[in-house]
C-alpha cells in the first residue's frame, strides 16, 4: 500500500471511533456556550494571544479544541480526514453557536491547496496523538511553513517518543522510534477518551459505549523528536520553543497513572521521571 492508501485506511479506522468516543463527552456543547475551554495551559502558553488571529488547526477531529480557540477570538479553520469527526465538530459548532470552519481533508491535500491558492494564516495549530499519523514529516513541516504569513507562528504539542518505549506496566520494551516506521495497528484506534476516565472529558464523563472494537486498522508511523525538529526547520521555520513535560494531559497510557491537578497524568511515584509530552513553537521568519 502506498502512503494514501495507508492515509484512507485510517480514515475508516477514525470514522469507526468518532462516534464512540463522542458518547463520553458529556455536555460539550454546553460547556463551551458557557465559556469553558478544552485547552491545555501548555498550549496556551506556547501559543500566546491569538485574538484577532486567523489559525489553522491541523487533525481537529471533533472541534471541541478548534472551537475553544475560537472563543479565545481566533477564526478558526479545522482540518481533519475523519468525515464523522468533521461532522461532529460542524454539529457542535452548530450547537453552540461559535463559528468556526471545518474542512474534511487528508491534511496533506489540505496543505498543498491551501499553498497552491496562496492561503495564509497566523497561526497553524496541531495536537496530541497527530505526528503518529504522519508518513512524511518533510512535506507536512513544508506545507505548514507555506500556509503561515511571515511571522506566522506553528505550534505542535505531542505525546513524547520517549512514551513509546513502554509497555503498560513501564518496562522498557521497544526501541526509541524514528525513521516513519510504519506500524500496524490491528486493533484499530481505541477507545482512548472512554479508557482516559474523564482525563479528555473537562465537560463531564459519561459511560457511554462500552467495550468498542474497531472493524478497521490503522497504520501509524514511528518518528523521533529531533526528526520532528529536523523537519521543521529544514522547512525553513525557526524553532523559539521545545518543551520537554515529566506527565501526559489528559490521556493515560500506562497502567498505575497518578491523576495531578489540572488532568495532568503522572507516572506512579517508584517510576524516574520521563518526558511523556512535548511542545514546540516555531515562526516562520
Ligand atoms: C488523536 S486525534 C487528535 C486529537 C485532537 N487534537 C483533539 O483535540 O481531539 C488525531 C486526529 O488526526 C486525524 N488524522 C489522522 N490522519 C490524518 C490525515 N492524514 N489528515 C488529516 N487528519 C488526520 C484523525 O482523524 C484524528 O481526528
Amino acid at each position: 500500500m502506498n502512503h494514501k492508501d495507508l492515509r484512507e485506511q485510517n480514515r475508516l479506522s477514525w470514522n469507526a471511533v468518532a462516534g464512540a468516543h463522542d458518547t463520553h463527552r458529556g455536555d460539550l456543547a454546553g460547556f463551551l456556550r458557557e465559556g469553558g475551554s478544552t485547552l491545555f495551559p501548555e498550549e496556551l502558553a506556547l501559543l500566546g494571544d491569538i485574538r484577532g488571529k486567523r489559525l489553522a488547526h491541523l487533525q481537529c477531529n471533533c472541534g471541541g479544541d478548534s472551537l475553544s480557540l475560537a472563543l479565545l477570538g481566533a477564526t478558526v479553520t479545522g482540518v481533519d480526514i475523519s468525515d464523522e469527526a468533521i461532522s461532529s465538530a460542524r454539529e457542535l459548532s452548530s450547537k453552540t453557536g461559535i463559528p468556526a470552519e471545518f474542512v474534511r481533508a487528508d491534511v496533506y491535500d489540505w496543505l498543498a491547496a491551501t499553498a497552491r491558492d496562496g492561503r495564509r494564516f497566523d497561526a497553524v495549530f496541531s495536537s496530541y496523538g497527530v505526528v503518529c499519523w504522519l508518513p512524511d514529516l518533510s512535506s507536512w513541516a513544508g506545507g505548514i511553513a507555506a500556509a503561515l504569513r511571515p511571522g506566522g507562528r506553528f505550534v505542535l504539542v505531542d505525546f513524547h517518543p520517549v512514551a513509546q518505549m513502554f509497555d503498560e506496566r513501564w518496562n522498557l520494551s521497544g526501541s526509541y522510534p524514528s525513521g516513519g516506521e510504519p506500524r500496524l495497528l490491528e486493533e484499530g484506534v481505541g477507545d482512548y477518551v472512554g479508557e482516559s476516565g474523564g482525563g479528555l472529558t473537562p465537560a463531564g464523563f459519561v459511560k457511554g459505549v462500552r467495550d468498542f472494537e474497531n472493524p478497521h486498522h490503522c497504520h501509524l508511523f514511528r518518528w523521533g523528536l529531533g526528526e520532528v525538529v529536523t523537519a521543521l526547520t529544514g522547512a525553513g521555520l525557526r524553532v523559539i520553543a521545545l518543551k520537554e513535560y515529566p506527565y501526559s494531559n489528559g490521556e493515560r497510557h500506562f497502567g498505575g497513572m497518578r491523576e495531578l491537578p489540572g488532568r495532568r497524568m503522572a507516572p506512579p511515584q517508584e517510576v524516574p521521571a520521563v518526558p511523556l509530552m512535548y511542545g514546540i513553537s516555531a515562526e516562520r521568519p
